[in-house]
C-alpha cells in the first residue's frame, strides 16, 4: 500500500523509537488523527538505547530522523524518552524548521493529580541520569516525593513480545518492589515500552490503588496541535496509511509489532 502524498507538506508523520515501544505513542496518535499518514521506524537492531552511551543514542536518533526525512516525513515524533533526553535539543538545532515532538516521563500530570503520596518513575537508566530528567524532577521536587526507578532490562520483555508471565513478576519483584511504599500513589511509565506491560503490572500490584500514567496521549495531542498550527494536519474523512519499518528484517519482529499496535485494519510493512 503506497503512502499518500509526497514531500514535507503532504508526507507522513515520522515516528522513531529504539524498537517497538514507540508503538504505544503511535497507537494514541492514530486514535487522535485517523486521517493522518504515519511511518514508524523501530531501531530494534540497536536496542536497547537505555543503557548505551548518550553520544551513541544521539547518533542513532539522527540516523533514524534522516531515514524518516528521506521517506518524505513532514514532522517527527521521537517516541522514545531516552532518545528525547539525549537528542531532541540537538535535532531541533539541526532542523529548526521541522516539527519535532519528543516524549518525557509524565511527571507533571502525576504531580498535578497527586494527593501527597509517593510518585515512582520507571524509566531507563539513561533517561534517569540525563539533565533533562533531573531538571524536570527538580521543578516538582517541592510538591511531591518523586523516586526514580531504573529499569534496565525491562524493554527487552516487550521486544520479545513477553507481556506477562513469571519472569516478568520476578523482574518487578527485584526492580520495583523495593521502591513500593505504603503511600505510593502513582507510577509513571517513563519509557514507551512500558505501557504494553500495564496489564501485568496491575496484576502484580494486586488491586492496590496506584495510578499508572504515561505520556503517550499527551505527546499525541501535542503532535496534533503542532501539525494544526502549521496547517499540516490531514483532516479529510479518509483513513490514513500506516507503515511500520524495523531495522531488524523478517517476519518475527513484524508480527510482534502488529500485535502490539493492535489496529483493526492492516498496515504496510
Ligand atoms: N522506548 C525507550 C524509551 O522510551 C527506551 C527503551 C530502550 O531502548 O532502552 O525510553
Amino acid at each position: 500500500m503506497p503512502l499518500s502524498g509526497s514531500g514535507r507538506s503532504g508526507g507522513p508523520v515520522g515516528f522513531m523509537d529504539s524498537g517497538l515501544g514507540g508503538l504505544s505513542v503511535l497507537r494514541e496518535a492514530i486514535r487522535l488523527m485517523p486521517s493522518e499518514d504515519f511511518i514508524y521506524f523501530g531501531d530494534s537492531l540497536n536496542a536497547p538505547y537505555g543503557t548505551k552511551p548518550v553520544e551513541e543514542v544521539c547518533r542513532l536518533a539522527f540516523d533514524s530522523v534522516e531515514y524518516l526525512l528521506g521517506r518524505g516525513a513532514k514532522a517527527i515524533t521521537i517516541a522514545c524518552n531516552t532518545a528525547t533526553a539525549a537528542a531532541a535539543a540537538k535535532l531541533r538545532a539541526a532542523y529548526p524548521e521541522l516539527i519535532i515532538v519528543g516524549i518525557e516521563p509524565a511527571i507533571k500530570p502525576a504531580v498535578l493529580d497527586s494527593h501527597g503520596g509517593r510518585i515512582l518513575v520507571m524509566a531507563t537508566p539513561n533517561t534517569l541520569k540525563q539533565d533533562k530528567f533531573l531538571e524536570l524532577m527538580g521543578q516538582y521536587a517541592d510538591q511531591a516525593e518523586i523516586v526514580p526507578v531504573p529499569c534496565a532490562g525491562l524493554m527487552e520483555f516487550v521486544e520479545r513480545g513477553d507481556l506477562e508471565g513469571a519472569d516478568l513478576d520476578d523482574y518487578f519483584t527485584d526492580h520495583l518492589q523495593p521502591f513500593l511504599s505504603e503511600d505510593t500513589e502513582t507510577i509513571v511509565l517513563g519509557c514507551t515500552h512500558y505501557p504494553f506491560l500495564k496489564q501485568h503490572l496491575r496484576r502484580f500490584l494486586k488491586g492496590r490503588d496506584i495510578t499508572l500514567i504515561d505520556g503517550s496521549r499527551g505527546t499525541a495531542m501535542e503532535l496534533k496541535r503542532r501539525l494544526r498550527v502549521r496547517g499540516l494536519l490531514k483532516e479529510e474523512d479518509v483513513k490514513g496509511h500506516v507503515e511500520i519499518v524495523n531495522s531488524i528484517p523478517g517476519e518475527e519482529i513484524r508480527a510482534t509489532a502488529l500485535r502490539l499496535l493492535n489496529l483493526p485494519y492492516s498496515v504496510t510493512q
